[in-house]
């Protein structure tokens, strides 16, 4: 089990979430953020200063949000545990998961 970051997040990218993390395990992609699910510590740091609350324990998963947690998983399928965020740089894609119409621009 592990914390995840669920739609809300998408196109919001508050990234307060970060500033807490004490193992540097939640990766930037271009549209959301992912927590790494093995490197996660499941500290809880990230999932109350979220201001859109887009963090949740994996148990806690709002129903339509379900696929987030596989999604989280596959989307470092690629890549691996590179062991942080910061040193690693930003994710090239998104998870399929949050595909969809793009928010319609100002
Ligand atoms: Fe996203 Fe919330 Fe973090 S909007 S970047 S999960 S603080
Ligand atoms: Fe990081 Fe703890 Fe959240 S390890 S991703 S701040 S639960």
């Amino acid at each position: 089990m592990t914390y995840v970051i669920a739609q809300p997040c998408v196109d919001v990218q508050d990234k307060a979430c970060i500033e807490e993390c004490p193992v540097d395990c939640i990766y930037e992609g271009p549209r959301m953020l992912y927590i790494h699910p093995e490197e996660c510590v499941d500290c809880g740091a990230c999932e109350p200063v979220c201001p859109v609350e887009a963090v949740f324990y994996e148990d806690d998963l709002p129903q339509q949000w379900a696929p987030f947690g596989p999604a989280a998983a596959e989307v470092f399928e690629e890549i691996g545990s590179p062991g942080g965020a910061s040193a690693s740089g930003p994710l090239a894609g998104d998870h399929p998961v949050i595909a969809g119409p793009a928010p319609a621009s100002a």
